[in-house]
């Protein structure tokens, strides 16, 4: 017995039927020039260090990271974010390796500038990389990060970097008031064209261990685990997060920035309600890391799992992605046109 149809007026999977209509239906895209690919590099010459729990992902030395430079800027990638991995006798209590005018990472900024002009390079403002306790700030007497003679420290370095070239800063440390004094530090040093990317809501995650083997702050904080909880944000706290960015943008930040950010899809939508300026988001390593694990066991589908994480993000409202996934997505997108 022939069944009758039932009476619907609304069929929304009409919409679905066809690969073309699915595409025209389509909301949101992802774009090469929606991402940043951050690179990890070290001093010295030599071949790249693979970083065990980022498959795909090296401490490249600079012969190397202008090739890579030069292969993501050919795929459409318009940005990197650079982080120096700083050998430990360089380092100390105070990270003040950070300030020196002829510290190495401030050459490579130079170097990508001069070599792979049409690439965006943002530097990272923290102390992590530089000092010998694996904290983004300088102890006090007691061992707490001393905030003020941070912000101090940070605001030299992100000009070093902005003379070195660095077109975009990026404060990744949550102390408070170091947007306006990076941008007061900028500005009267005759650097008012160099923007400011704030790590604005950047929450204490336990998913940023790979990317601390990789820069060695692990190493030399001893665990990858470190508790960072007395600036990073408590990740049960949204309303936090908005206090966070409205400082940041009244502050004088150009971009703002949700870190991590598959995590943290509901603070990236708030954050977007909440300011017009552009909003970044960080797919950090332990991300990365969980969905390289997962797909080396046969478990997830490397290529579906990545962009479903990525579109994701864009969806939620973030213009820019941090992701290290960044170069294959940008090559993925230039053979198979938008996703
Ligand atoms: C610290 C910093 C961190 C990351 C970048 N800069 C986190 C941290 O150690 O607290 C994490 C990025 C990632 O996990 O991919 N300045």
């Amino acid at each position: 017995m022939s069944q009758q149809p039932l009476p619907l007026i609304r069929r929304p999977r009409r919409n679905r039927l066809f690969p073309s209509l699915r595409d025209m239906v389509q909301e949101t895209w992802l774009r090469p020039s929606d991402f940043i690919q951050p690179l990890f590099v070290r001093a010295g010459t030599g071949d790249p260090e693979p970083i065990a729990s980022m498959p795909g992902q090296f401490r490249w030395t600079l012969d190397g990271l202008l090739h890579q430079a030069e292969d993501l800027c050919a795929s459409g990638v318009r940005g990197i974010a650079l982080f120096p991995q700083v050998a430990a006798d360089l380092k100390d209590t105070q990270g003040s390796y950070s300030s020196r005018d002829e510290a190495w990472p401030l050459r490579v900024i130079e170097a990508i500038r001069r070599e792979v002009p049409d690439l965006l390079v943002i530097a990272d403002v923290a102390l992590d990389p530089y000092t010998s306790h694996g904290h983004d700030g300088i102890l006090d007497a007691s061992g707490h990060v001393d905030n003020d003679q941070t912000v101090h420290a940070l605001s030299r370095l992100a000009v070093l970097q902005a003379q070195a070239g660095a077109q975009i800063v990026a404060p990744s440390d949550m102390m408070d008031g170091r947007i306006l004094a990076i941008r007061k530090a900028l500005d009267s040093n005759a650097l008012s064209s160099t923007g400011v990317m704030a790590y604005s809501a950047k929450f204490a995650s336990s998913y940023y261990g790979p990317f601390r083997d990789a820069v060695g702050s692990a190493t030399a904080a001893g665990t990858c685990y470190l508790d960072k909880r007395t600036y990073q944000l408590n990740p049960a706290n949204a309303r936090e997060a908005l206090v966070e960015t409205m400082l940041d943008e009244q502050e004088g930040a150009d971009i703002l920035m949700v870190k991590p950010a598959g995590l943290y899809l509901d603070i990236i939508a708030r954050v977007r309600q909440s300011t017009l300026l552009p909003l970044a988001a960080y797919q950090i390593s332990g991300e990365y890391a969980q969905i390289h694990a997962a797909a080396e066991r046969g478990w997830l589908d490397l290529e579906k799992a990545r962009d479903e994480s990525l579109i994701a993000i864009k969806r939620a409202g973030a213009d820019i992605i941090l992701t290290y996934f960044a170069g294959d997505v940008a090559k993925m997108l230039q053979t198979k046109g938008f996703r």
